[in-house]
């Protein structure tokens, strides 16, 4: 089954709504005549209202970096996948490396800070879940630290991330799910994974899905790479069979870079 490639632009925490819209506006007309490649951009949270007025009726989607899981509530600070929903977010970032509070080593003061505030896949479940509700769809990352890769250990702690992440789902639910491969080590590093690597991991995550929703989800659901993608190794990594698009973080944030890349997925 051929898979529509799905090109994301993570924008972590950038851009004031002024830049959020005119980067959004250089996106729409450099990409204008791209066909058959879905693009996603995901501003922060204060952007996201303007972001979709400026992209309302155009070929780009929305998407949100976090939801919260309950649908109002005394919750502050917190986002309900409702209000994503009402403001025209399509996609919504799940469990992302550095929600999770795996993010590289800490000292010991800040990894107490972060085992209070960051979530594991017990919360990125109940996340998965409350986005499908709201018919939002996730793009669940999941991927190895660098001790984890070494040791031998990348495929068991991608495997667990995926069975403990996705539990109790519908297989139509699994099949129309974004996954995104984001070994932690190639975030932000410049240290891409070779695409070879890159798609045997994304392979061991799609028998993942296959294993607990059939063949069905494991051949409709996209599996994204993500950790340092650039104009000068998108091609290489977008043209496996394993990969279907990328989780783009500092190329993002640039209207050439991210439209080089989305290209290169053709
Ligand atoms: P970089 O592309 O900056 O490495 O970030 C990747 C990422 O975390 C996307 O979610």
């Amino acid at each position: 089954m051929a898979r529509t490639s799905i090109i994301a632009g993570n924008w972590k925490m950038h851009k004031t709504v002024l830049e959020a819209v005119e980067l959004i506006n250089a996106l729409v007309d450099s990409t204008e005549r791209v066909e058959g490649v879905e693009i996603v951009v995901c501003p922060p949270f204060t952007a996201l209202y303007p972001a979709s007025q400026a992209l309302a009726g155009e070929h780009i989607k929305l998407g949100a970096q976090n939801l919260f899981w309950e649908e109002k509530g005394a919750w502050t600070s917190q986002i309900a996948p409702g209000m994503l929903k009402d403001i025209g977010c399509k996609y919504v970032i799940i469990g992302h490396s550095e929600t999770r509070g795996r993010f590289g080593t800490v000292d010991a003061e800040l990894e107490k800070v972060l085992s209070y505030f960051s979530e594991a896949d017990e919360t990125i479940n109940r996340k998965v879940k409350a986005a499908f509700r709201a018919g939002i769809t996730p793009i669940v990352c999941c991927g190895e630290l660098l001790e984890e890769r070494k040791g031998g250990k990348t495929d068991d702690v991608v495997r667990g991330q995926i069975e403990a992440d996705l539990a109790g789902m519908s297989s139509e639910q699994a099949a129309s799910l974004v996954i995104a491969y984001e070994p932690v080590w190639a975030i932000g590093t410049g240290e891409v994974c070779d695409a070879p690597e890159a798609n045997r991991v994304c392979g061991v995550i799609r028998e993942t899905v296959r294993e607990m929703f059939g063949s069905h989800a494991a051949e409709s659901v996209r599996v994204q790479y993500g950790g340092s993608v650039k104009p000068d190794n998108s091609r290489e990594l977008l043209h496996q069979p394993e990969i279907d698009g990328a989780l783009v973080g500092g190329a993002s944030l640039k209207a050439d870079d991210f439209t080089a890349i989305v290209k290169s997925a053709l």
